[in-house]
């Protein structure tokens, strides 16, 4: 079993989970994956190309060979740029649903499983701490109440110019997290003995503190804040 150092960074969508591991991973100087975003390109392949999403085979065959890399934050398919229409709505939802077939989870695990390399990696996701990585020295359960991971997104895509409606938002993160929470492959769960964070009334300073005072109790040899 492989000695790499791992952080796992599960939760819900808009638990600041993305935030809070690439953070982690600048400050460390450790590789990062975003799993999110391979299930969300997987997604936007298959709208692209017109497959139902009940043709599984069709769709673990594209998940196999997903001509897919990441260059930084930018996710690039087919050497096209695809960051932005990763990113929306609609794509999380795809996702999600893309991301309940089991064959299309096997495909990827290996692919994902190739970032854990020195001097160390952080993972974000729904089945990092789980499934993916369960050798992960630290594992981080970051939660926050739907209507407050609404309401963040809400800003957020306001910010960018995008009308949207809040009461429709925290439908559909309820819906997204009923979905990937039942599925019954690598749900959405807290990895036995992961840390659980509840990030509904912390500023995204105090959990980056409390990440990283975990990190800190565990590779003791690490240094600096
Ligand atoms: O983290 P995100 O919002 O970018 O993820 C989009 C969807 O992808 C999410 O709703 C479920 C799926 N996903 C998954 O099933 N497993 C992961 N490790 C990451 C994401």
């Amino acid at each position: 079993m492989s000695q790499v150092r791992i952080i796992t960074v599960d939760g819900p969508s808009g638990s600041g989970k993305g935030t809070i591991s690439q953070r982690v991973a600048e400050h460390l100087g450790w590789h990062f994956l975003d799993s999110g975003a391979i299930y969300r390109v997987l997604g936007v392949m298959v709208d692209r190309e017109d497959i139902s999403i009940d043709s599984v085979d069709k769709i673990a065959e594209l998940a196999r060979n997903m001509p897919l890399s990441f260059s930084g934050e930018q996710a690039m398919l087919a050497g096209e740029d695809v960051t932005g229409e990763i990113r929306t709505e609609t794509a999380g939802n795809r996702a999600s649903k893309v991301a309940v077939i089991p064959e299309v989870r096997s495909a990827l695990l290996e692919w994902q499983q190739k970032y854990a390399k020195p001097p160390g990696l952080v993972a974000d996701g729904r089945d990092m701490g789980t499934v993916v990585f369960p050798q992960a020295q630290v594992k981080i359960f970051l939660t926050a109440s739907p209507e407050e991971r609404a309401k963040r997104r809400y800003k957020q895509l306001k910010e960018k110019g995008l009308g949207v409606n809040l009461a429709r938002l925290i439908e559909e993160i309820r819906e997204r997290d009923e979905r990937d929470s039942k599925r019954t492959v690598a749900p959405l769960q807290a990895a036995e003995g992961a840390l659980t964070l509840d990030s509904t009334q912390l500023s995204i300073d105090e959990v980056y503190g409390q990440v990283m005072r975990k990190v800190h109790e565990t590779f003791a040899d690490l240094s600096g804040n």
